[in-house]
Protein backbone atom coordinates (compact mmCIF):
# COMPACT_ATOMS: atom_id res chain seq x y z
CA UNK A 1 0.00 0.00 0.00
CA UNK A 2 1.06 3.64 -1.04
CA UNK A 3 1.38 5.30 2.54
CA UNK A 4 -0.07 9.07 2.85
CA UNK A 5 1.98 11.86 4.08
CA UNK A 6 0.98 12.65 7.62
CA UNK A 7 0.43 16.18 6.74
CA UNK A 8 -1.41 16.07 2.96
CA UNK A 9 -3.47 18.46 1.32
CA UNK A 10 -6.93 17.81 -0.65
CA UNK A 11 -7.30 20.35 -3.62
CA UNK A 12 -11.10 20.90 -4.01
CA UNK A 13 -13.14 22.73 -6.60
CA UNK A 14 -15.97 24.58 -6.65
CA UNK A 15 -16.48 24.85 -2.68
CA UNK A 16 -17.92 28.56 -2.64
CA UNK A 17 -21.86 27.79 -3.08
CA UNK A 18 -23.04 28.39 0.52
CA UNK A 19 -25.80 24.66 -0.07
CA UNK A 20 -23.53 23.36 -2.12
CA UNK A 21 -21.63 19.95 -2.35
CA UNK A 22 -18.22 21.49 -2.70
CA UNK A 23 -18.58 23.09 1.01
CA UNK A 24 -19.88 20.21 2.68
CA UNK A 25 -16.79 18.23 1.04
CA UNK A 26 -14.61 21.37 2.27
CA UNK A 27 -15.43 20.61 5.71
CA UNK A 28 -15.78 17.01 5.91
CA UNK A 29 -12.04 16.88 4.69
CA UNK A 30 -11.14 19.14 6.80
CA UNK A 31 -12.54 17.15 9.83
CA UNK A 32 -10.62 14.25 8.75
CA UNK A 33 -7.46 15.95 9.19
CA UNK A 34 -6.35 17.41 5.27
CA UNK A 35 -5.46 20.65 4.41
CA UNK A 36 -7.72 22.03 2.20
CA UNK A 37 -6.70 23.91 -1.39
CA UNK A 38 -9.74 25.78 -2.81
CA UNK A 39 -10.61 27.11 -6.40
CA UNK A 40 -14.02 28.40 -6.71
CA UNK A 41 -15.06 30.96 -9.92
CA UNK A 42 -16.08 33.18 -6.42
CA UNK A 43 -13.07 34.07 -5.00
CA UNK A 44 -14.18 35.86 -2.04
CA UNK A 45 -16.11 33.29 -0.46
CA UNK A 46 -13.49 30.42 -0.99
CA UNK A 47 -11.04 32.48 0.66
CA UNK A 48 -13.52 33.63 3.48
CA UNK A 49 -14.35 29.26 3.73
CA UNK A 50 -10.47 28.69 4.23
CA UNK A 51 -10.18 31.03 7.37
CA UNK A 52 -13.26 29.18 8.44
CA UNK A 53 -11.71 26.10 8.23
CA UNK A 54 -8.74 27.28 9.63
CA UNK A 55 -10.92 28.30 12.72
CA UNK A 56 -13.28 25.34 13.19
CA UNK A 57 -10.47 22.50 12.41
CA UNK A 58 -6.96 24.11 13.04
CA UNK A 59 -5.94 22.44 9.42
CA UNK A 60 -4.43 24.75 6.86
CA UNK A 61 -6.27 26.50 4.17
CA UNK A 62 -6.12 28.41 1.11
CA UNK A 63 -8.87 29.44 -1.46
CA UNK A 64 -8.45 31.23 -5.05
CA UNK A 65 -10.87 32.68 -7.25
CA UNK A 66 -10.56 31.06 -10.68
CA UNK A 67 -12.82 29.72 -13.66
CA UNK A 68 -11.51 26.27 -13.89
CA UNK A 69 -12.41 26.21 -17.91
CA UNK A 70 -9.62 28.61 -18.18
CA UNK A 71 -6.34 26.57 -18.45
CA UNK A 72 -3.73 29.23 -18.51
CA UNK A 73 -5.51 30.73 -15.42
CA UNK A 74 -5.36 27.21 -13.76
CA UNK A 75 -2.05 26.37 -13.97
CA UNK A 76 -0.85 29.11 -11.80
CA UNK A 77 -3.47 28.40 -9.34
CA UNK A 78 -2.82 25.10 -8.83
CA UNK A 79 1.23 26.06 -8.33
CA UNK A 80 0.29 28.88 -5.96
CA UNK A 81 -2.42 26.33 -3.86
CA UNK A 82 0.47 23.51 -3.91
CA UNK A 83 3.52 25.40 -3.01
CA UNK A 84 1.74 26.88 -0.47
CA UNK A 85 0.45 23.77 1.26
CA UNK A 86 1.57 20.69 3.06
CA UNK A 87 1.60 17.76 -0.14
CA UNK A 88 -1.27 17.26 -2.48
CA UNK A 89 -2.76 13.74 -2.37
CA UNK A 90 -6.84 14.34 -3.13
CA UNK A 91 -8.28 16.28 -5.84
CA UNK A 92 -12.34 16.52 -5.94
CA UNK A 93 -13.57 18.07 -8.82
CA UNK A 94 -16.69 19.28 -7.64
CA UNK A 95 -17.15 22.74 -9.76
CA UNK A 96 -20.14 22.27 -12.33
CA UNK A 97 -22.79 24.28 -13.68
CA UNK A 98 -26.38 22.69 -15.01
CA UNK A 99 -28.19 23.01 -18.14
CA UNK A 100 -32.17 22.44 -18.63
CA UNK A 101 -32.43 23.95 -22.24
CA UNK A 102 -34.23 21.45 -24.20
CA UNK A 103 -31.76 20.01 -27.21
CA UNK A 104 -34.04 21.12 -30.03
CA UNK A 105 -33.39 25.21 -28.56
CA UNK A 106 -30.04 24.18 -27.82
CA UNK A 107 -27.25 26.79 -29.49
CA UNK A 108 -23.56 26.66 -29.71
CA UNK A 109 -22.91 28.81 -26.94
CA UNK A 110 -24.69 26.62 -24.47
CA UNK A 111 -23.15 23.24 -25.76
CA UNK A 112 -20.15 25.07 -25.12
CA UNK A 113 -20.41 26.48 -21.71
CA UNK A 114 -21.51 23.48 -20.10
CA UNK A 115 -19.03 21.43 -21.34
CA UNK A 116 -16.43 24.33 -21.15
CA UNK A 117 -16.87 24.16 -17.09
CA UNK A 118 -18.00 20.08 -16.49
CA UNK A 119 -15.56 18.11 -18.54
CA UNK A 120 -13.03 20.49 -20.10
CA UNK A 121 -12.62 22.05 -16.15
CA UNK A 122 -12.10 18.68 -14.88
CA UNK A 123 -9.40 17.95 -17.45
CA UNK A 124 -7.49 20.89 -16.63
CA UNK A 125 -7.49 20.96 -13.19
CA UNK A 126 -6.50 17.01 -13.15
CA UNK A 127 -3.43 17.89 -14.67
CA UNK A 128 -2.45 20.62 -13.20
CA UNK A 129 -2.48 18.61 -9.94
CA UNK A 130 -1.14 15.54 -10.77
CA UNK A 131 2.17 16.14 -10.91
CA UNK A 132 2.11 17.56 -7.41
CA UNK A 133 0.57 14.10 -6.80
CA UNK A 134 3.65 12.09 -8.89
CA UNK A 135 5.96 14.57 -6.46
CA UNK A 136 4.35 12.75 -3.13
CA UNK A 137 4.27 9.64 -4.35
CA UNK A 138 0.59 8.33 -4.05
CA UNK A 139 -2.25 10.26 -5.23
CA UNK A 140 -6.70 10.10 -5.04
CA UNK A 141 -8.82 11.89 -7.48
CA UNK A 142 -12.52 11.78 -7.80
CA UNK A 143 -14.51 13.67 -10.32
CA UNK A 144 -17.96 14.62 -9.63
CA UNK A 145 -20.39 13.06 -12.27
CA UNK A 146 -24.21 12.49 -12.12
CA UNK A 147 -26.51 9.85 -12.60
CA UNK A 148 -27.27 12.38 -15.44
CA UNK A 149 -24.91 10.68 -17.23
CA UNK A 150 -26.18 7.20 -17.30
CA UNK A 151 -30.18 8.17 -17.44
CA UNK A 152 -29.53 10.73 -19.87
CA UNK A 153 -30.81 13.54 -17.24
CA UNK A 154 -33.92 13.12 -15.98
CA UNK A 155 -34.24 15.10 -12.70
CA UNK A 156 -32.97 18.63 -14.49
CA UNK A 157 -30.18 19.30 -16.79
CA UNK A 158 -30.28 17.81 -20.23
CA UNK A 159 -28.08 17.14 -23.25
CA UNK A 160 -24.58 19.03 -22.48
CA UNK A 161 -25.05 17.83 -19.12
CA UNK A 162 -25.25 14.27 -19.69
CA UNK A 163 -22.48 14.98 -21.85
CA UNK A 164 -20.09 16.36 -20.18
CA UNK A 165 -21.03 14.17 -16.81
CA UNK A 166 -20.69 10.72 -19.06
CA UNK A 167 -17.14 12.45 -20.27
CA UNK A 168 -16.00 12.52 -16.47
CA UNK A 169 -16.75 8.76 -16.09
CA UNK A 170 -14.48 8.23 -19.37
CA UNK A 171 -11.98 10.54 -18.15
CA UNK A 172 -12.04 9.18 -15.01
CA UNK A 173 -11.11 5.82 -16.07
CA UNK A 174 -8.86 6.90 -18.32
CA UNK A 175 -6.65 8.56 -15.54
CA UNK A 176 -7.08 5.54 -13.74
CA UNK A 177 -5.54 3.05 -15.97
CA UNK A 178 -2.95 5.67 -16.81
CA UNK A 179 -1.64 7.43 -13.71
CA UNK A 180 -2.21 3.44 -11.77
CA UNK A 181 1.52 2.88 -11.55
CA UNK A 182 1.83 6.55 -10.24
CA UNK A 183 0.11 5.40 -7.04
CA UNK A 184 -2.99 7.30 -7.87
CA UNK A 185 -6.61 6.27 -7.99
CA UNK A 186 -9.08 7.88 -10.06
CA UNK A 187 -12.84 7.35 -9.39
CA UNK A 188 -16.02 9.27 -10.37
CA UNK A 189 -19.11 9.58 -8.14
CA UNK A 190 -22.79 10.21 -9.73
CA UNK A 191 -25.01 11.52 -7.38
CA UNK A 192 -29.10 11.16 -7.90
CA UNK A 193 -30.52 14.40 -6.64
CA UNK A 194 -29.01 16.55 -4.18
CA UNK A 195 -30.33 19.20 -2.11
CA UNK A 196 -29.02 22.32 -3.23
CA UNK A 197 -29.75 25.50 -5.51
CA UNK A 198 -28.44 23.81 -8.91
CA UNK A 199 -31.40 22.44 -10.18
CA UNK A 200 -33.01 26.10 -11.13
CA UNK A 201 -32.99 27.61 -7.04
CA UNK A 202 -33.87 26.10 -3.47
CA UNK A 203 -36.03 22.74 -4.32
CA UNK A 204 -39.94 23.34 -3.39
CA UNK A 205 -41.97 20.71 -0.99
CA UNK A 206 -43.36 19.72 -4.30
CA UNK A 207 -40.54 19.34 -6.42
CA UNK A 208 -38.91 17.23 -3.54
CA UNK A 209 -41.42 14.90 -3.61
CA UNK A 210 -41.36 14.28 -7.42
CA UNK A 211 -37.88 13.39 -7.32
CA UNK A 212 -38.14 10.79 -3.97
CA UNK A 213 -40.87 8.75 -6.07
CA UNK A 214 -38.13 7.87 -8.03
CA UNK A 215 -35.80 7.01 -5.60
CA UNK A 216 -35.73 3.37 -3.22
CA UNK A 217 -34.25 5.90 -0.37
CA UNK A 218 -37.13 8.07 0.74
CA UNK A 219 -35.68 11.18 0.86
CA UNK A 220 -33.15 13.64 -1.87
CA UNK A 221 -29.73 12.98 -1.00
CA UNK A 222 -27.72 15.85 0.87
CA UNK A 223 -24.40 17.53 0.54
CA UNK A 224 -22.85 15.26 3.60
CA UNK A 225 -23.85 12.00 1.90
CA UNK A 226 -21.63 13.13 -0.93
CA UNK A 227 -18.95 14.56 1.11
CA UNK A 228 -19.13 11.13 2.75
CA UNK A 229 -18.18 8.97 -0.47
CA UNK A 230 -15.86 11.76 -1.26
CA UNK A 231 -13.96 11.31 1.99
CA UNK A 232 -14.07 7.54 1.79
CA UNK A 233 -12.58 7.67 -1.74
CA UNK A 234 -9.59 9.83 -1.08
CA UNK A 235 -8.58 7.73 1.80
CA UNK A 236 -5.85 5.63 2.23
CA UNK A 237 -7.82 2.57 2.80
CA UNK A 238 -9.20 2.80 -0.75
CA UNK A 239 -6.24 2.24 -2.71
CA UNK A 240 -7.61 -0.99 -4.08
CA UNK A 241 -10.22 1.07 -5.97
CA UNK A 242 -9.82 2.98 -8.84
CA UNK A 243 -12.00 3.20 -12.60
CA UNK A 244 -15.20 2.87 -10.77
CA UNK A 245 -18.43 5.09 -10.74
CA UNK A 246 -20.01 5.25 -6.92
CA UNK A 247 -23.60 6.22 -7.35
CA UNK A 248 -24.43 8.17 -4.44
CA UNK A 249 -28.46 8.04 -5.70
CA UNK A 250 -30.91 6.67 -3.17
CA UNK A 251 -31.34 4.09 -5.89
CA UNK A 252 -32.02 5.26 -8.83
CA UNK A 253 -29.59 4.07 -11.03
CA UNK A 254 -29.18 0.65 -10.51
CA UNK A 255 -26.34 -1.17 -12.91
N1 LIG B 1 -27.12 18.82 -6.67
C1 LIG B 1 -27.36 17.75 -7.42
O1 LIG B 1 -28.48 17.23 -7.46
C2 LIG B 1 -26.26 17.14 -8.22
C3 LIG B 1 -26.48 15.89 -8.80
C4 LIG B 1 -25.48 15.31 -9.55
C5 LIG B 1 -24.28 15.97 -9.72
N2 LIG B 1 -24.08 17.18 -9.16
C6 LIG B 1 -22.80 17.83 -9.39
O2 LIG B 1 -22.20 18.17 -8.16
C7 LIG B 1 -21.35 19.29 -8.33
C8 LIG B 1 -21.67 20.35 -7.28
O3 LIG B 1 -22.99 20.78 -7.51
P1 LIG B 1 -23.87 21.55 -6.42
O4 LIG B 1 -25.19 20.90 -6.46
O5 LIG B 1 -23.13 21.69 -5.15
O6 LIG B 1 -24.04 22.95 -7.18
P2 LIG B 1 -23.72 24.45 -6.76
O7 LIG B 1 -24.24 25.29 -7.88
O8 LIG B 1 -24.22 24.70 -5.39
O9 LIG B 1 -22.13 24.50 -6.75
C9 LIG B 1 -21.35 24.61 -7.90
C10 LIG B 1 -20.04 25.27 -7.52
O10 LIG B 1 -19.21 25.33 -8.69
C11 LIG B 1 -18.69 26.65 -8.81
N3 LIG B 1 -18.41 26.93 -10.21
C12 LIG B 1 -19.30 27.06 -11.22
N4 LIG B 1 -18.67 27.36 -12.36
C13 LIG B 1 -17.36 27.42 -12.07
C14 LIG B 1 -16.20 27.69 -12.85
N5 LIG B 1 -16.26 27.99 -14.17
N6 LIG B 1 -14.99 27.68 -12.24
C15 LIG B 1 -14.91 27.41 -10.91
N7 LIG B 1 -15.96 27.16 -10.13
C16 LIG B 1 -17.16 27.17 -10.70
C17 LIG B 1 -19.77 27.55 -8.23
O11 LIG B 1 -19.27 28.82 -7.87
C18 LIG B 1 -20.24 26.73 -7.04
O12 LIG B 1 -19.44 26.96 -5.89
C19 LIG B 1 -21.56 19.76 -9.77
O13 LIG B 1 -20.53 19.24 -10.60
C20 LIG B 1 -22.88 19.15 -10.15
O14 LIG B 1 -23.02 18.96 -11.53
C21 LIG B 1 -25.05 17.78 -8.41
Amino acid sequence: MHAFPAERTAIITGAASRRGIGRAAAHRLARDGWSVGMLDIDGPAVKDLAEELTRTYGVQAVGAGVDVGDADAVRPAVDDLAGALPPVVALANIAGVSSPTPYLELDDAEWERVLRVNLHGVHHVTQAVVPAMIRAGVGRVVCVSSVSAQRGGGTYSRTPYSVSKAGVIGLARALARELGRHGITANAIAPGPIDTDIMGGKLSDERKAELVAELVVDRVGTPDDIAAAISFLVGQESGYITGQTLNVDGGLYMH
